[in-house]
């Protein structure tokens, strides 16, 4: 073997069709995303038909963009690494069709990846990671704290019971009429409003365990919208926007730390769309400053869903010998636990 990886990684678990190119542990030689977001915009969430529709009418185009962007040829890389879920059934399932048709052709291997792993490998492509670190994952898919002992093991300490917090700012957002994904448009708005204007509850915080739960907070936030009935005006629009993020960033914040504390881990990553939140990232900068824990939050750009994340993760799998067959299934519900 080369004395550097080079992976093929595609990504199409949800609403992006995504490609990359990685040499090396964290040399990015194409990432070319296909977004949907557009198309599902208009239902305020994603719509999983359109969705595997859309991921069948771009992935071709996709990948040979990213081969292209990379100057490489199929018989230049290592392996293909694919994202076989969690996810949306249909969605995965082009993603780990259309890998198994590029392995099958070319004789490359395939390399199998749980799209949580590829989320907290995200932090390795801006540095190394050593274990044992706590990994706070938030998207709108899930919400979730894993304690990392070894490379490729993860405990989950803590959960969502309920919402994940990123779906919890795209319901919240629909209420207000902010449109989809609203997880970018109330920290936009959120920007020029006043976080203490409104006591939204803080859920679960008084809980021992390290779960967390949004449902309650995004019922207040519809109770507090049907109270201005007439429509919040810009200025409290902004308000409401702050506070509801303040709510989800200080419950997520706080939890953190108590892991933090209860498992000794000196080391956490952030990440997952919501880790691009711009309140998220300065309130967990603060506290890891003030506390002396090393923090890695992956650039923006490598938290919302990507392949870069996924030829991360890939590559371990590939150099620890991970290989799958022509017979790899898509796996809509796949827990991050246990050695992989
Ligand atoms: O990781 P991701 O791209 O897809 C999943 O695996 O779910 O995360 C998407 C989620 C959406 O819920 C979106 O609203 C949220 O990430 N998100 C944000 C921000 N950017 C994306 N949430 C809060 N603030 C942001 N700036
Ligand atoms: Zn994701």
């Amino acid at each position: 073997m080369k004395n550097e990886t080079l992976i093929l990684a595609l990504e199409s678990s949800c609403d992006e069709t995504a490609a990359a190119v990685l040499r090396g542990e964290r040399t990015v030689l194409a990432d070319v995303i296909a977004s949907q977001v557009k198309l599902h915009a208009e239902y305020g969430g994603v719509v999983p038909e359109l969705a595997c529709r859309a991921h069948t009418e771009s992935i071709s185009a996709v990948v040979d963009r990213a081969l292209a962007d990379a100057s490489v040829k199929l018989t230049d890389l290592d392996a293909v690494a694919v994202t076989q879920g969690p996810g949306l059934v249909g969605a995965l399932l082009v993603g780990v069709s259309f890998a198994k048709g590029l392995c099958w052709s070319s004789g490359l291997p395939l390399v199998p990846v749980n799209h949580l792993e590829a989320h907290i490998a995200a932090a390795t492509l801006e540095r190394e990671v050593e274990t044992p670190f706590l990994g706070l994952v938030v998207s709108g898919g899930h919400t979730a704290l894993y304690l990392s002992e070894k490379p490729g093991n993860y405990r989950l300490i803590g959960q969502t019971v309920d919402d994940a917090a990123g779906e919890a700012f795209d319901k919240v957002a629909k209420i207000m009429g902010l449109g989809y994904p609203g997880g970018v448009a109330i920290d936009r708005l959120a920007k020029e409003g006043d976080p203490k204007r409104y006591a939204f509850p803080r859920p679960m915080l008084k809980k021992p365990n390290l779960d967390f739960s949004f449902s309650g907070l995004k019922t207040a936030l519809r109770t507090h919208v049907l109270k201005h009935l007439k429509g919040l005006d810009e200025v409290e629009l902004r308000n409401t926007c702050a506070s509801f993020q303040e709510a989800v960033v200080e419950t997520l914040l706080k939890k953190t730390l108590k892991a933090l504390e209860e498992t000794g881990a000196g080391r956490l990553v952030v990440c997952g769309g919501v880790a691009c939140n711009s309140r998220l990232r300065e309130a967990f900068t603060h506290a890891a400053g003030q506390r002396g824990i090393d923090l890695i939050i992956p650039r923006p750009g490598y938290c919302t869903d990507n392949a870069v994340m996924v030829a991360a993760a890939g590559r371990r799998l590939f150099l620890n010998g991970v290989r799958a067959g022509m017979d790899l299934n898509a796996v809509p519900t796949w827990p991050l636990e246990g050695l992989s």
